[in-house]
């Protein structure tokens, strides 16, 4: 790295100038839909990032701690191959695994760009003023923004390794997780690589202890999408008229976490014109949370462009980290 370059923050908020009406439009139409859902990315404000920071640090949150690890392992090696000097996350939140490979960037004379892509604008800000400290010479290009929408913003920079960690990707379903990824590789430059980390499919009472924590973080973390929703649109619902509910569909391979209402009620939102009545036990579904194995994630990088390059898992078989390149 030149150390004559100055060490710099840019950050672009792209999620600010997003139609308010779209958000709105996405919350109507997933809430009388059957089964009737809300978009993932509303748990993730000021609070619901805190709330999610705390998960990973459960006992029962396996996946974290396993990623950690597989990244302390491995970055070394994923940095040599990637050739790569710019570090794209999508998804980047508190950035704490994000370290392991700036720091194998640094070790080996390859860091220069890093681009923190988050929905939360605070977390993108914060996490940016810290690295900039932690690695003298970083020039960091923060992105706040639905990376669903607003890849564009992502900016040219050297040979890049875009990652997206702590199995992210489970939130879309199949198809839109295809579309995602496809356009991500076409953002991408031929020989650029692409870290995937994925959660495996284990068995269904690891699965669910993890979505049903003893201190009820998760359950909080699910309910401040109903903040959010108060907050940001204007809802009226009370968050303890709702039950937290996770549960592993096997058929889909995934964890599903609802909302299950505690008695019949009304979920006005009269800035969306919309009043709904729930049954008591009806339930809203609130985040998907796909598992791989490894043909399904293998797949999954081929449709969308990639090649793979190599498979890294832990000795239980928990969580993998695809390494792929756009050929
Ligand atoms: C951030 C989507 C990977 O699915 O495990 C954790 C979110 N939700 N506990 C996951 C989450 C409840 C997490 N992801």
């Amino acid at each position: 790295m030149d150390s004559k370059t100055e060490a710099s923050i840019t950050i672009d908020v792209p999620i600010t100038r997003e139609d308010p009406d779209t958000l709105g439009k996405i919350v109507k139409v997933g809430l009388l839909a059957n089964p009737r859902t809300l978009p993932s990315k509303l748990f993730y404000d000021e609070r619901g990032s805190t709330l999610f920071e705390q998960i990973c640090e459960l006992p029962e949150y396996y996946q974290t701690r396993t990623e950690h690890q597989l990244l302390l392992t491995w970055a070394d090696e994923i940095v040599a191959l990637s050739g790569a000097e710019e570090l794209v996350e999508l998804g980047s939140g508190a950035a704490t695994k994000t370290r392991v490979l700036l720091d194998a960037m640094a070790q080996a004379d390859q860091l220069r760009y890093f681009v923190p892509f988050d929905v939360d604008e605070a977390i993108v800000r914060r996490v940016s003023e810290e690295l900039v400290q932690e690695y003298p010479g970083l020039q960091i290009h923060g992105v706040a923004g639905d990376f669903l929408v607003h890849l564009e913003h992502i900016p040219e920079g050297g040979k890049r390794l875009v990652v997206i960690l702590g199995g992210t990707i489970g939130n879309l379903p199949p198809i839109a997780a295809e579309d995602f990824l496809t356009a991500v590789n076409t953002e991408m430059a031929s020989g650029d690589f692409f870290l995937l980390g994925v959660q495996l499919i284990t068995s269904q009472k690891r699965l669910e202890a993890a979505y049903n924590d003893q201190k009820g973080i998760t359950a909080k973390f699910n309910k401040n999408i109903l903040r959010v929703l108060r907050n940001q649109l204007g809802a009226q619902c009370d968050s303890d008229n709702f039950e937290h509910v996770a549960r592993y569909n096997s058929d889909s391979h995934r964890i599903e976490m609802w909302l299950r209402s505690c008695q019949d009620q009304t979920l006005d939102i009269p800035n969306l014109d919309l009043s709904i009545q729930l049954k008591k036990d009806e339930e809203i579904r609130t985040e998907l949370s796909t598992k791989y194995d490894h043909p399904l994630a293998e797949d999954l990088l081929i449709c969308a462009g990639f090649e793979l390059v190599k498979w890294y898992t832990d000795p239980d078989q928990l969580i993998s980290l695809a390494l792929a390149r756009k050929p």
